[in-house]
């Protein structure tokens, strides 16, 4: 029976870029979603940004620009890079949207005539990195045990929620829904943390001190706390999703399964809930909470420049390898940890020489003899054995994604190619295709390989979509992955297309060498950087190459040969070894950003500020491969006697906008 499921991430700060630890959440609901339409279910995707409260205009101030600018550029990160990587998101949510602000202010209306919001004096903690006030018992040593900092003592006259009164209903949820948070440590946490009174919540900040929010609709001298804003996101966007006129909350809403991080466990199993009860609106289906990605074992920080970036790893390793790599690696609910060295060990083992070299070995034979798919063969023990596991990996696969399991149902997997790879060093058809009297034998061989190759694809799809499509495709599996065809068909013993004849077998598990950490420039030892390639900003060369006087005047058509377009900067980092040279990640509307190497880092001795900003990249110049990898254009930069810019916009142009 089709269900219907809807599945949100946390809605983002954006007071920083995303890195690995938003995308894993973003790519759980991504690979769910793909899981259930496989299945045929109803399912819809929310993600968005998370854009009042203080610590957005305080990373605003810092870099001297207004709340908007950085709200814009940063969601402007979050949507592109999702979209990029491929993140099949039904609608992105942001906090400044009037949708939302509008519905905010309904909500506040609301509870505030039913009586649940009074005005108080309140003296407190306030931790600016948390956005909430911590109670005595939270502090370690008078500080935020997350952020390290002491917090701010403040003392002002506010709006407040009684949340406290709504205790006993919340522990009463609990206990009836055993399963509403998973796993279940998170339960008992939240059930222990309710075995204390429960405060009111604060839900206003005066403007004298902040006003970069939501204004509470019955006394605009305050603007909304920020958590009392960014959780209605979750009922905001189906009331007015974009592009669509329906309002989802009826189907949707009560179908809710939130997918976060521990780090906000409290805001959404304390504060969430009880909004939502003095709301008079039902709670969520379901809290699902995974734990930390680890930088092998430290916390992930852009301070010590730790952090991982999406579109980064997409264009050195692949997106989807290490879409693979989350769901093997992190068990849901526990820390795990990422290192390069880990993650190119596991894709070598579990990609390149398992799934990547099953197919490869088949197929190579298979197209020496014609590359026809042979028709199902009569099986025997070992063919059946393998048929038995199969059909037991794929009974057990959609229990393991519904428990969140994801790490055994990629398991599953893996002992399925094992032992098809035992099998095939059984059976040798190598040795098989050099007797002609073994032809039926090899066919078997053949076939059973396929078939598991194809089983493997199919299981995977939702985790690597691309990849496991374009498995699919070579095998001649060209059934739709959305649920027309049912699951239980698909994932059948015998569904390989008899009679297909095999094109080229893509490559697309390559072996990563470890020699390739080094050539895209992670942790690689210090190399001296060749002279040639690095602009010099003291004698005032350009970006990326210095141009050379004309010995005449040009003509248009001349000009006209070079292809200037708007291009947004999503990432820009120094380059170990090269002093001046700037490695940015240049959005120009194509599938990929371009990656250029820019001799401006005399000029930007932070890299960081150059995110988001939008420049004028030459599109068509021939790449040149360099030491650090391959630059694909070149930005155009102001210089004189000691200075340097990159030449930017005002106005509303977008990546991929002409220049002329
Ligand atoms: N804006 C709030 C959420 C409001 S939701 C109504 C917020 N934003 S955040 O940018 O800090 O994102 C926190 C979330 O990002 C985590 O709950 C998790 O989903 C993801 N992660 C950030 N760092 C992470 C890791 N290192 N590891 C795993 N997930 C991480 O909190």
């Amino acid at each position: 029976m089709p269900r219907r499921v809807y599945f949100t991430t946390p809605i983002y700060y954006v007071n920083a870029e995303p890195h690995i630890g938003h995308l894993y959440t973003t790519v759980v609901d991504d690979t769910l979603k793909r899981f259930h339409r496989l299945l045929g279910d109803d399912v819809y995707f929310l993600t968005g940004t998370d854009e009042h409260g203080e610590k957005i205009a305080q990373a605003a101030e810092r870099e001297g620009i207004s709340a908007q600018a950085l709200t814009d550029r940063v969601s402007g990160l979050y949507s592109s890079a999702w979209r990029t990587i491929g993140i099949d998101f039904d609608d992105f949510i942001r906090t400044t949207e009037p949708r939302h602000k509008r519905f905010v202010q309904e909500i506040l209306a609301q509870v505030h005539a039913a009586g649940d919001i009074y005005f108080d004096e309140y003296t407190g903690s306030y931790c600016v990195g948390c956005e909430r006030y911590l109670t005595q018992t939270e502090l370690v040593d008078g500080k935020c045990p997350d952020h390290k900092t002491e917090p701010k003592q403040v003392k002002e006259a506010n709006y407040f929620f009684r949340m406290g009164k709504y205790r006993e209903r919340l522990i009463a949820h609990l206990e009836a829904n055993p399963d509403w948070i998973r796993p279940e440590r998170y339960r008992n946490e939240v059930l222990a943390f309710l075995r204390a009174p429960l405060e009111d919540l604060c839900i206003s900040r005066p403007k004298t001190r902040l006003t970069w929010g939501i204004d509470l609709p019955f006394d605009d001298r305050f603007v909304t706390y920020v958590w009392f804003d960014a959780l209605l996101n979750y009922v905001s966007a189906l009331a007015s999703p974009t592009g669509r006129g329906e309002d989802l909350r009826e189907r949707y809403w009560p179908v809710c399964n939130h997918v976060i991080a521990k780090d906000i466990l409290k805001t959404h199993a304390v504060y969430w809930p009880t909004m939502l009860m003095a709301a008079g609106l039902p709670l969520p289906a379901r809290i699902d909470v995974h734990g930390y990605w680890l930088a092998g074992d430290s916390k992930m920080s852009k301070s010590l420049g730790n952090v991982v970036r999406p579109l980064a790893f997409d264009e050195q390793f692949g997106i989807e390898n290490l879409r693979y790599f989350f769901f093997r690696e992190m068990k849901f609910g526990s820390d795990a940890s990422f290192t390069y060295e880990l993650f190119i060990e596991r894709y070598n083992a579990d990609l390149a020489n398992g799934l990547g070299n099953l197919m490869s070995r088949v197929a190579t034979i298979l197209a020496k003899k014609g590359g026809v798919i042979p028709a199902r063969p009569a099986e025997g023990e070992a063919e059946r054995a393998l048929a038995t596991l199969a059909a037991e990996v794929v009974r057990d696969y959609p229990g393991a994604f519904e428990a969140r399991q994801f790490h055994a149902a990629v398991d599953g997997v893996r002992r399925l190619l094992a032992a098809a790879d035992g099998y095939i060093n059984e059976q040798q058809p190598w040795r098989l295709a050099k007797e002609p009297a073994s032809a039926a034998e090899l066919d078997r061989v053949l076939w059973v390989g396929l078939e598991v190759v194809r089983l493997a694809a199919l299981l995977l799809s939702p985790i690597m979509p691309r990849k496991c499509r374009e498995i699919l495709d070579t095998l001649g599996e060209r059934r739709a992955l959305d649920g027309s065809v049912p699951f239980a068909e698909l994932s059948a013993w015998g569904g390989l297309a008899a009679g297909f004849k095999l094109g080229e077998v893509p490559r697309l598990f390559p072996r990563i060498d470890d020699k390739r950490l080094a050539e895209v420039g992670v942790e690689a030892a210090p190399v001296p950087a060749p002279a040639a390639t690095e602009a010099k900003p003291a004698k005032a060369k350009p970006a990326a190459a210095e141009p050379s006087a004309p010995a005449e005047p040009i003509t248009i058509d001349d000009f006209a040969k070079i292809e200037l377009r708007v291009g947004q900067i999503l990432g820009a980092e120094t380059v170990e070894g090269a002093k001046k040279l700037l490695k940015l990640a240049v959005e120009i509307g194509e599938a990929k950003p371009r990656q250029v190497f820019a001799g401006i880092r005399a000029a930007y001795p932070d890299p960081q500020v150059l995110v988001g900003k939008r420049v004028i990249l030459v599109a068509n110049l021939k790449p040149r491969e360099m030491k650090w990898g391959r630059s694909e254009g070149m930005i155009l930069a102001g210089s004189g006697e000691g200075r340097l810019a990159i030449a930017t916009f005002e106005g509303e142009l977008v990546p991929g906008d002409r220049v002329s």
